[in-house]
Order: structure tokens, then sequence, then C-alpha cells
């Protein structure tokens, strides 16, 4: 390792930032320096931030605390802070967190190691710009399973989201590089890549769309499962499901935030789709692809969420069915249109229709999972469980996570697993073997 060079980092907030990690990785290694796990041996300390919700923040912020008192006691540690949060304060950390060296926007990573080399001399460097990384090709930190951004920034501005303001403008990679990169994995063993955006149904490089994309990539690799996260409601085109129905390495999974089951509340949030519209796509998706596993994001309190608001919502939880839900808080963040409306939900209030929320959803995904009880799933061993020594774990191409005994097999390898018990997060089940099957999916083939 070279004196000087060493580099630790650690990441917070959504898989756009862990993708955004690995590209710095990249970028730094390109520079000449080599990642370290552990801090005390770090010459450069980089914390990639999350500002979404203000917890998201003070997890930062205690953190912070610490590198302050790591670069005390080694003066010479370079500690410098990326993303989300640099947009958003930029100039509250810079007064504040006076011990950091450099503070890198997400459109910036391109500039780091000439940062680093400023800030080894003292010097103060500020720069903003419009970054896509298309030609970047990410360090990755796995061997099984890839993200790949595809896109970046958000033109919706939902009143609640900080997002536009952060990460900027949407503009799309281009497909050609896109499956250039595809193409590589290919020859290190990736066995699955989940392509990120903050609406991956809008990706337009100026020729393709989204659907376009996917087909390309399944053409090139049919033995790659296929992952995409997330999708506005507003954007998922009859053609792009068509696309993931017909193409069997297509994860039949959909990760579709409504964020609220009250037309009035989703006015309010700028979601431009009602619930009318929305309980139509999830019919429509499901006529198409009947084995479609289904998520979704919800805010509770958001101002002047009612009883009644919070009962649609309920109600919607119900109608929909989803396998899984991604429950918040609603956290005012400056600069976004909701922050001029007041934030009149008591806490107390939000904490309990969230915990009426939770508690909903867990036996909807409970009922779910039970009905996968006896069918037999292909799955995608991902490495050893957490709860016990003699199993492994792995997921169906719906997101469901399965643990089953060890059998011999190791991570990487598909394995058709006979379901025979499920809670509200987790099939279990044992292997069993079936002849005649596609090598990536249980479902059809296209
Ligand atoms: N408060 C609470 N939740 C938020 N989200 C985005 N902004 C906020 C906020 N200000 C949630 C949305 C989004 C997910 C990534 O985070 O549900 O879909
Ligand atoms: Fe934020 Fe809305 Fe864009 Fe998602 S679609 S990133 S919630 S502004």
């Amino acid at each position: 390792m070279q004196l000087g060079r060493s580099i630790y980092i650690e990441t917070y907030g959504c898989q756009m930032n862990m993708a955004d990690t690995e590209v710095v990785l990249s970028i730094m290694r390109d520079a000449g320096y080599t990642r370290t796990n552990l801090l005390t041996q770090a010459d450069i300390v980089l914390i990639n931030t999350c500002a979404v919700r203000e917890n998201a923040e003070q997890r930062v912020i205690g953190r912070l605390g610490d590198f302050y008192h790591y670069k005390k006691a080694n003066p010479n540690v370079i500690i410098g802070i990326l993303g989300c949060m640099v947009e958003r304060i930029r100039k509250d950390l810079m007064e504040s967190e006076d011990f950091v060296d450099i503070i890198v926007g997400p459109d910036e990573y391109r500039k780091l190691p000439a940062l680093v080399e400023a800030a080894k001399k003292g010097e103060a460097v500020r720069l903003s710009r419009v970054e896509k990384y298309d030609d970047i090709v990410p360090l990755r930190t796995g061997n099984l399973s890839a993200w790949i951004a595809i896109m970046r920034g958000c033109d919706n501005f939902c009143t609640y989201c900080v997002v536009p303001f952060t990460r900027g403008r949407e503009r799309s990679r281009s497909q050609t590089n896109i499956l250039k990169e595809i193409e590589a994995l290919r020859n290190q063993n990736f066995k699955e890549v989940t392509l990120l955006g903050q609406n991956v149904n809008s990706y337009w490089d100026g020729t393709h769309d989204f659907s376009d994309l996917l087909s390309s990539i399944v053409d090139l690799n049919r033995n790659l499962r296929i992952r995409f996260m997330t999708s506005h409601p507003q954007d998922m085109s009859d053609k792009l499901i068509a696309t993931i129905a017909l193409r069997s390495n297509i994860c039949k999974y959909v990760h579709l935030p409504v964020q609220s089951g009250s037309d009035r509340i989703l006015k309010l949030m700028n979601r431009k789709y009602s619930v009318k519209y929305y309980l139509n796509l999830v019919h429509k998706i499901r006529e198409a692809i009947p084995e479609i596993s289904l998520s979704t994001d919800i805010i509770t309190g958001f101002p002047t969420e009612t009883e009644d608001d919070h009962k649609q919502t309920m109600d919607l939880l119900q109608a929909v069915g989803y396998d899984g839900a991604y429950t918040f808080k609603y956290s005012p963040r400056k600069r976004t249109k909701a922050w001029s409306m007041s934030d009149d939900v008591p806490d107390e209030v939000k904490n309990r229709r969230l915990d009426e929320i939770i508690n909903i959803q867990r036996s909807i995904s409970l009922h779910r999972n039970r009905k996968m009880i006896g069918q037999i799933m292909k799955v995608l061993v991902e490495g050893a469980s957490k709860k016990s020594n003699v199993d492994l774990c792995g997921r169906t191409d719906t997101n469901k996570m399965v643990i089953f005994p060890k059998n011999g097999n190791v991570a990487g390898d598909y394995i058709n697993v006979r379901i025979e018990r499920a809670n509200s997060a987790t099939l279990f089940g044992t292997q069993v073997h079936v002849f005649n099957q596609s090598p990536v999916l249980t479902t059809r083939e296209s």
C-alpha cells in the first residue's frame, strides 16, 4: 500500500449512494489510492451522506463527531463529506464542521483526487456540474450482484422530496455504455444486476427508452437476472409491462411507491396520479404478470393528513396486497415545497399511524408469503444464513428471501427450493431437483 494513499469510506442511504461509492472507489483507484476497511489505517476518510430524512442526517452528524476525534489525534488525515447532504447544506457544513477538508456533491466525484491533493496542500477547491459518470466502471465491492446506475437526478419535484435539489435534473446514461458495463460483468461471473435510478421508467438516452434498454440487456446475457428500481407509477408504460412479462430473466418484482392512499394528499405531494389510476395500473401489471411481487413506499403524517386520509392509505394497502412496504414518517426538508406547509401532524400521531401501517402490512405480507407454501421456487444462493450456520440464504426472482439447508451449495448457484414454511419477511424450504427449467428463473421462457 502506498504511503498516504489509503482510503476509508462509509456509505449511508439508498442503493444509488452505494453505487456512487463504487464510482468514487473506481476514480480513486485510478488515481493510485487503495481502499481500507479499517478507519485506523486510513489517510483519507470519506463519508457518503444521505439527506432524504432528518434521522439519516442525524446519524451522519453523529458519525462526524467520531471523525472529529480521529482528526484531532491524526491531524494529517484528510476528512471528506460526500453525497446529498453536501448539496443540501454545503454552507452549514463548511461552517459547523471546520475540521472537514473536502466537501463534494454527487456531481463532483471526478475531481476528488484533485481535491484531495489540494487539501493536502491546504488549498480549497469549489466546483459544481452536471454529471452522468457514463464512462466510469465502478469498483464493485461484491461479486454476485452488481448495481448499475443508469440515470441520475430527478425532475418530478414531489413536494416532500429533496432529491431534485441534491442530485439535480434527470439525465440518462447511454445504452451503449451501460451494455458495455454489463458485458464486462459476464466475464467476472456476476449473476445479477440491479439497474438504478430515481425513476428508471423515464430512462431515455435520446434513442432508447427503458423497455429498449431492458430488452437489449436480456439479449446480451440470458444468464443474468435483471432487477431495477425505482419505478414511478406515472411512467409505467404498457410496453414496459409487456417487456417484463415476456422476458424470462427480468425479475418479476416491481417497487412502485404510492406514498399515500388519499387523492387529496397525492395532489399535495405532486404525485400526478390518482388512487384509481394506481389501482388500475396494479391490475394491468397483475393481469400481464400474475406472479409479480409488488412493494411500495408510504409516508405517514404529510402536512394536513387526517385520520380519513390515513384510513384511505390502509385501505389501499389492503386493496393492492403488497408483498412489502417501506414506511416513513414525514420529515420536512428545507428547499422543498412542503417545507412551507406547516408540519401539523403531531409526532405521536405520525408514530401511531406508522405503527398501524407496519402492522397491517406485516399481516398482508404474511398472508402472501404463506400462499407460497408448497411451491417450488428458483433461488439464487447469496451466502450463509445470518441466523443459522447449517443454512444458506438466497432470493427468488420475486425478491423473496429464502432460507434452506446448505446441501453443498455455494453463493452464485441457482437451485430449486420447495417452500415449507413462511413468516412475514422470509420463506423457509428445502432443495429439490427439477429438470428442464430455465437456469435463471422459475417462470415462463421468452
Ligand atoms: N419524509 C419522509 N419520507 C420521505 N421520502 C422522501 N422524502 C421524504 C421525506 N421528506 C421517502 C419516499 C421515497 C423514499 C425513498 O423516501 O417515500 O419514495
Ligand atoms: Fe423524490 Fe419524487 Fe423524484 Fe422520487 S420521484 S426522487 S420521491 S422527487
